[in-house]
């Protein structure tokens, strides 16, 4: 569970976050939209501990992970798994040392059992491990983006997965086979999933609930039903460009 209560946070003391609350069950995923600037990228550092709340809560699993001991914070921090707005992968690795960082760094495993490791998630990412060897940049910006979301989940067994802009940049074969393997961490592995974007067509793929982030405040967080009724007119501003794709979302069964 990740709830926020009435945070708010400032940057050089431009206030960044105004008094944002919401609440995403275990197993329940968002998409959180918004303007460029408007602070998305700002609710997932806030999320993994990376910066702290001037004031109100931020809790994982009903714990409030502000003002916490680091060790502690680290040990909450090994349930979330995070895909960077740039993929961020290490450029001077290879796809399988990207993959197989965290246990290669901090775990006991031997070389073998992590490499057994790495080859079997490069599967599950939907890659050849063919490619095991290959540097990030010889792939494209899809592969390169499934190589990061791999790495994420070696990286822990994640019960909390972020994204920050997943298809972003991608053509549309590969934006579909991010989105699947989003959809599927989900049913499959049942992680607690917020997705950032700005592809409003794909938000309603990857989720029946969303969060509208305008300037720092939530102006919406609810389902497509409540969306499409919306007259708030920060939700109606945000959405006129994307109108018919909203009219046309078909309901979906995310069972
Ligand atoms: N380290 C920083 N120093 C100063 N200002 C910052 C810093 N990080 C973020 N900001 C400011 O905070 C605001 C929110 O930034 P954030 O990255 O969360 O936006 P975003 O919604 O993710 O945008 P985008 O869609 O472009 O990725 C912006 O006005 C940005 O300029
Ligand atoms: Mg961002």
């Amino acid at each position: 569970m990740i709830e926020f209560r009435q945070v708010n946070f400032s940057i050089e003391g431009k206030q960044i976050i105004k008094n944002v609350s919401f609440c995403i069950s275990n197993g329940d995923s968002r998409v959180i939209m918004g303007h460029s600037g408007s602070g998305k990228s700002t609710i997932l550092r806030l999320i993994l501990g990376l910066a702290c709340p001037d004031s109100g809560e931020i809790l994982i699993d009903d714990e409030n992970i502000c003002g916490m001991k680091s060790k502690r914070l680290r040990e909450i921090r090994k349930r979330i798994g995070m895909v960077f707005q740039d993929g961020a992968l290490f450029d001077s690795l290879t796809v399988g040392e990207n993959v197989g960082y965290y246990p290669l760094e901090y775990s006991k495993f031997k070389l073998e059992e992590i490499e057994g490791k790495v080859r079997q998630m490069l599967g599950f990412v939907g890659l050849s491990d063919e490619i095991i060897d290959h540097l990030p940049d010889q792939l494209s910006g899809g592969m390169q983006r499934r190589v990061a979301i791999g790495r994420a989940l070696l990286s822990t067994d994640p019960k909390i997965m972020l994204y920050d802009e997943p298809t972003t940049g991608l053509d549309p074969r590969m934006t579909e086979n991010v989105i699947s393997l989003i959809n599927r961490l989900r049913e499959v592995k049942h992680v607690t999933s917020i997705v950032v974007t700005h592809q409003i067509s794909d938000a309603f793929e990857m989720s029946d609930k969303f969060i509208i982030i305008d300037n720092g405040e939530v102006a919406f967080d609810g389902d497509v039903v409540q969306l499409r009724a919306s007259d708030e007119a920060r939700v109606v501003e945000f959405l006129r460009p994307f109108r018919d794709s909203v009219a046309n979302v078909k309901k979906i069964d995310f069972a």
